[in-house]
């Protein structure tokens, strides 16, 4: 058995939480890789609605085992509000989530030197979502980190007050008020709470799983735009979100990655700062984001909003070796007499099909210009009932990209999910 891959090939917020718990249905085992609180996976079902910071997509699937991955940053006090939230809606959260000892923590004082690093950037801001996570995957490579293992010997405390202790000095640099106390007895009872739950080798877990033959779907946060590597640096996130990523992240071989889907949204969207080519700040962008419901989920913000950028696209699919993609909130655009789809750049006056190295590029989309559909899309449940011209740009971006779109979604609930043959 292998580990099937889902991924946002954009800026996150795809939809990815919707779909791994679609696809959760057929998959014991459910795992996350990376990222940590900056991730907020929506689910609909059954009238409800829950958000997912840290715990994976699978969660609410009976049968289905939730792993926390080494590659995964917790911060115990939002883990717990999660798990409590959860529980009240009748999950047995502790018997479905497992949690690898070697998943790093985010303390309180990662989170002071996040905002504090943000205010001193003043206009050049990542625009982070000030969870702390790039702090603590800069303990994690500068080997200071403090693990969920951790937690369970005798002298975690006094290590947490080391770890504390160098970020006080760290923060000397910064022209920053903050009370480094605020948090932390609300951290150490959420420490106590985190020992009630099953602290896995994870590594072993998953590969043991394998053997046993169990279907294995590992849930990607952020998106491929959004890697440490890839993305446009610096305007990032601190962890390896593309493929590479899940097998770092839970311990599995290269050799053990099965099916990797791509998830895109049918236009883009992006939170935060850093280039955005196709950005739309006019009407038809306030449209997408009101129509589209564009805000982010963990921090409110309200996203920027654009058009489909199919150089982007094809950029993430390579990287990751996506092998069949699946396009997310089609229905926002049901109402748009044109939609567009940027399939060339201008970088200085030349065209190009690449993502230029200089982050801070002027580029100029080329648009494609599409008919609109102009119909409802989110009670239609079979490929057949798809509009001519909504199955247009369906087979355009298919013929671009060299991937087929095996899933379109129309809605936010599980039911609006049409598989195609
Ligand atoms: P994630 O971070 O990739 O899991 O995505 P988010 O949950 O942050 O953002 C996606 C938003 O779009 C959520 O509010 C979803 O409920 C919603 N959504 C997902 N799929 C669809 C869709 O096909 N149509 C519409 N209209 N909304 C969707
Ligand atoms: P999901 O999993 C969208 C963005 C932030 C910021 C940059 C760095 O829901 O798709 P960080 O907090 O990681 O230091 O922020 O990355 N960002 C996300 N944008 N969806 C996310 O997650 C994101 N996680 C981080 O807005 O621009
Ligand atoms: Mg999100």
């Amino acid at each position: 058995m292998k580990v099937d891959v889902v991924l946002g090939l954009q800026w996150g917020d795809e939809g990815k939480g919707k779909i791994v718990d679609v696809l959760a249905k057929g998959y014991p085992v459910v795992a996350r890789f990376q990222g940590g609180p900056n991730a907020g996976h929506s689910l609909h079902f059954e009238d409800k609605q829950f958000v997912l910071h840290t715990i994976p997509s699978g969660v609410f699937r009976k049968g289905t085992l939730n792993i926390i991955g080494n590659g995964v940053v917790i911060d115990p006090i939002i883990f717990k509000e999660e798990c409590i939230q959860i529980e009240s809606s009748g999950v047995p959260v502790k018997e479905r989530i497992a949690i690898s000892k070697k998943a790093h923590l985010i303390l309180p004082s990662h989170r002071v030197i996040d905002a504090a690093s943000e205010a001193s950037k003043g206009a050049s801001k990542i625009g982070s979502t000030l969870k702390g996570i790039g702090p603590t995957y800069m303990d994690k490579t500068g080997r200071n980190g403090l693990r969920v293992g951790d937690i369970l010997a005798d002298n975690f405390l006094e290590r947490f007050n080391t770890l504390k202790t160098k970020h006080i000095s760290f923060l000397k640099q910064f022209d920053y008020t903050y009370d480094i106390n605020e948090r932390e007895a609300e951290w150490l009872e959420a420490i106590e709470y985190l020992k009630g739950f099953n602290l896995v080798d994870g590594e072993y877990l998953i590969n043991g799983l394998l053997t046993e033959s169990k279907r294995i779907l590992a849930e990607g946060a952020q998106g491929s735009l959004l890697d440490v590597d890839f993305g446009s640096y610096p305007f990032v996130t601190s962890s390896t979100t593309t493929c590479a990523g899940a097998c770092t992240g839970l311990g599995i071989s290269p050799s053990k990655i099965g099916l990797v889907s791509g998830i895109f949204k049918a236009y883009c969207t992006r939170v935060g700062s850093g280039p955005f080519p196709t950005e739309l700040n006019d009407a038809t962008g306030e449209e997408l984001r009101k129509l589209g419901f564009e805000f982010g989920a963990t921090t409110g913000r309200p996203r920027r909003t654009g058009w489909l950028d199919l150089i982007a696209l094809k950029y993430a699919i390579m990287i990751n070796g996506v092998e069949q993609l699946i396009m997310m909130k089609s229905d926002v655009m049901d109402t748009f007499e044109t939609v567009k789809v940027a399939v060339g750049y201008k970088v200085d006056g030349k065209e190009t099909s690449e993502i230029p190295f200089d982050t801070f590029a002027e580029i100029e989309p080329i648009y494609k210009e599409f008919k609109g559909w102009m119909r409802d899309l989110t009670k239609i449940t079979e490929e057949s009932e798809l509009p001519f011209e909504f199955m247009n740009y369906v087979r355009f971006i298919e013929k671009e990209t060299g991937v087929p779109v095996k899933i379109i979604s129309v809605g936010p609930d599980r039911d609006q999910t049409i598989f195609r043959q």
